[in-house]
């Protein structure tokens, strides 16, 4: 069986809200990997289902994210952009890893315990599963390298420890170096985007308040006002990289303006130390909007006619069954299924 060099696969949850921290943090950096990468983009709707999702919303939010993916510049033609569920390779293999998994690493996992929370008996088993879905996602493709935030990590060293286990345990029967170890790829500096009610919370769909996030749907006026509104410190600008310590909401502003600009946060402080909010705030809304709003047009363009992006996903599934296929059946083949 081929085993691609260079083959990332990466997803993004359709659970709606889709916001600058996504684009920075995950969609952007998909569109670089292009170049040198065969790429696989899923909307991984099988994993936001592990908390309840209005169906109206989970179909609406599926086509959304595969529209942000295209709108942000991956080329459907080239790469393959789909959504888990068509696949079912994914649910497949799950089971499987499933039986290779142990209890304990599950039980290590920080975010099914942040997720959780108090009420863990009231936890959908599905919430406890995410991280071996998510390992049969990356593995069913035999993929090689993962784009992964920091709060991924962990799911992706369980990805490795899953794949590792696999190739022992069945070693004797062809399961000997069968998955390959899939690499992290950790983007740049600039990927954690934290509210801008609080910059000492990550920015997040599921922030009560809209205030605190800039989503792909956002207007130019919402983008501005949800700026203005930011919540800041009294303090001009440092001109150094070290006055921003313990200034969290201002360090988070410096870090989406360089972001977006491409630059460092260091050029930031040189352009802008000595600067008031007042006056830093609407030109990091000025730039925020040229930036995001090609991609926001776009977006809104594609979703006025979901045929498109339909089909696109359509494609996109029969491309990904057609790699992924083939490693379920070796998988069945080296466990023993008939
Ligand atoms: N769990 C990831 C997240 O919420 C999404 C995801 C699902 C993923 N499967 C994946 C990311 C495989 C990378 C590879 O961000």
């Amino acid at each position: 069986m081929e085993q691609p060099t260079n083959r990332v696969f990466s997803g993004v949850q359709p659970t709606g809200n889709l916001h600058l921290g996504n684009y920075l943090g995950a969609i952007r950096n998909f569109v670089g990997l292009q170049e040198t990468h065969e790429c696989i983009y899923c909307v991984v709707d099988m994993h936001a289902i592990t908390a309840w999702q209005d169906p109206k919303e989970l179909a609406h939010n599926t086509r959304e994210v595969a529209a942000a993916y295209i709108a942000a510049g991956v080329d459907a033609d080239k790469q393959v952009i789909f959504n888990q569920s068509k696949v079912s390779a994914h649910a497949e293999l799950t089971w499987i890893l499933n039986c290779v998994a142990r209890i304990g690493w599950l039980n290590r996992m920080t975010q099914f315990k942040e997720k959780a929370g108090k009420n863990r008996e009231n936890a959908s088993v599905g919430l406890y599963d995410y991280p071996v879905l998510m390992a049969a996602d990356i593995l069913a493709y035999r993929a090689t390298h993962v784009p992964v935030g920091d709060d991924q990590k962990q799911h992706l060293e369980l990805a490795r420890d899953i794949a590792q286990k696999f190739n022992n345990d069945f070693a004797e029967f062809g399961g000997e170096d069968f998955f390959p170890q899939p690499e992290p790829l950790i983007m740049g500096a600039a990927t954690r985007v934290m509210s801008l009610r609080d910059g000492s919370k990550k920015m997040s769909k599921s922030d009560p308040s809209d205030m605190s996030r800039i989503t792909l749907t956002d207007t130019a006026d919402d983008i501005a006002k949800k700026i203005r509104k930011a919540r800041t410190d009294p303090e001009p600008l440092p001109s150094e990289l070290d006055g921003l310590k313990d200034r969290p909401e201002a360090d988070n502003l410096v870090g989406i303006y360089a972001a977006l600009a491409d630059v460092t946060k260091e050029a930031v402080l040189q352009e802008h130390g000595g600067s008031q909010f007042s006056s830093f705030k609407p030109a990091l809304a000025d730039l925020a909007n040229e930036r995001l709003s090609p991609i926001t047009g776009e977006m809104a363009r594609l979703m006025e006619d979901t045929t498109y992006i339909d089909s696109v996903l359509q494609k996109g599934s029969q491309r990904a069954s057609a790699i992924a296929q083939p490693v379920v059946a070796r998988v069945k083949e080296i466990v023993g299924f008939i």
